[in-house]
């Protein structure tokens, strides 16, 4: 099986989303110079939703349009609906991410729509930007329990992912919207998702409440999955699905594959660097585990440095 993991970078849009201070264009290309400079080379940059339901993706066109497409880096956008669609692609889009709960309360609160119209919303999506050679992701939020309605059976994901691919989906991602999922739920949900599909189709997007993200990755990369979505800093949440907490902090995500073997072609001194300039951008303290673990050891490097020169 390939130790080839794809870390797809999600802080610019579901990072960003939730942030109470409005982030400019030129703030958030700051930010994403900075992941690429430590190797970055997957981005979900934008959303191109409703700037009434979420101000800070009211800047997509521009951003989307100002990207750097010199640096061999794949972007994608968010679209909630056949509008958003349009102006992503008319901006330049190549690749979009849908978005589906998988319980009816949430697709409401999120996108206004129930859960049988947004799978309706979704498919018409999905096969109109297939016919147009656009590729298509799907997500499957609240895969393992919603913020209104508790858990959430594997067999109501199943059948929402079985809709997406038949509708065309080039990928399904299996998100964890609020951080309420165990390994054994994860490892089910994708032991039987690649049993029907095959892993290369697949991937996860967990949201870190309870400091789980990296145990459900590790769950996930055991049943051949080798994308994530993760977030610098461990920005990240839905303004729609209380409780959401950041997303897994890229630098921990990239640390532990780093460390286990796996190759993503991302560097985690790098990423401090991105981490500093997002912090600078969201006026807040940020970091995974790793960043403070990164100082720790600085700071005990400088200080026997200093003590052997006494
Ligand atoms: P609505 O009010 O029902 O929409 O919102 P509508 O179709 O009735 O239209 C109302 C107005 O919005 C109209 O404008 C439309 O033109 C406009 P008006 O006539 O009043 O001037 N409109 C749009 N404008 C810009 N872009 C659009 C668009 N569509 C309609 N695409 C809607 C429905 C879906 C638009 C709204 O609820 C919305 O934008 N929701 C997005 C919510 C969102 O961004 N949530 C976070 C992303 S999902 C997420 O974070 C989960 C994820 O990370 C995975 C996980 O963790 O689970 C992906
Ligand atoms: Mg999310």
């Amino acid at each position: 099986m390939s130790d080839t993991v794809i870390v797809n970078e999600v802080g610019l849009r579901d990072g960003l989303q939730n942030q109470p201070r409005l982030v400019p264009v030129e703030g958030k290309l700051a930010i994403l110079e900075a992941l690429i400079a430590a190797g970055v080379k997957s981005v979900e940059a934008t959303s191109f939703v409703s700037p009434k339901a979420v101000p800070q993706m009211a800047d997509a066109g521009e951003l989307f349009a100002r990207l750097p497409r010199d640096r061999g880096v794949a972007y994608a956008a968010l679209v909630p609906n056949e509008k958003g669609y349009e102006r992503a692609v008319e901006a330049g889009a190549k690749t979009i991410a849908l978005v589906l709960a998988a319980t009816e309360t949430l697709n409401r609160k999120n996108i206004n729509m129930s859960l049988e119209r947004a799978t309706e919303v979704n498919i018409a999506v999905i096969k109109r930007a297939k016919a147009e050679g656009i590729e298509a992701r799907s997500y499957i939020s609240a895969a393992v329990g919603c913020p209104y309605e508790g858990g959430v059976a594997p067999e109501v994901v199943f059948g929402l992912t079985d809709r997406m691919l038949d509708a065309g989906a080039d990928e399904v991602a299996i998100a964890d919207t609020i951080g309420c999922g165990n390994p054994a739920q994860i490892k089910h949900i994708f032991s039987t998702l690649a049993q029907r599909y095959g892993p290369e189709i697949l991937s996860g997007h967990f949201h870190d409440t309870r400091g789980m993200g990296l145990t459900l990755t590790w769950a996930a990369l055991e049943c051949g999955i080798r994308k994530f979505d993760s977030s610098i800093g461990g920005l990240g949440g839905c303004p729609f699905a209380p409780g959401a907490s950041g997303n897994l902090a890229t630098e921990d995500l990239v640390f532990m594959l780093n460390e286990s073997g796996f190759e993503c072609g991302i560097d985690v001194t790098g990423l401090r660097a991105a981490v500093k300039v997002a912090e600078e951008q969201t006026k807040q303290k940020l970091g995974g585990r790793v960043v403070a673990w990164l100082e720790s050891q600085e700071r005990r490097k400088k200080a026997a440095a200093s003590a052997a020169a006494e």
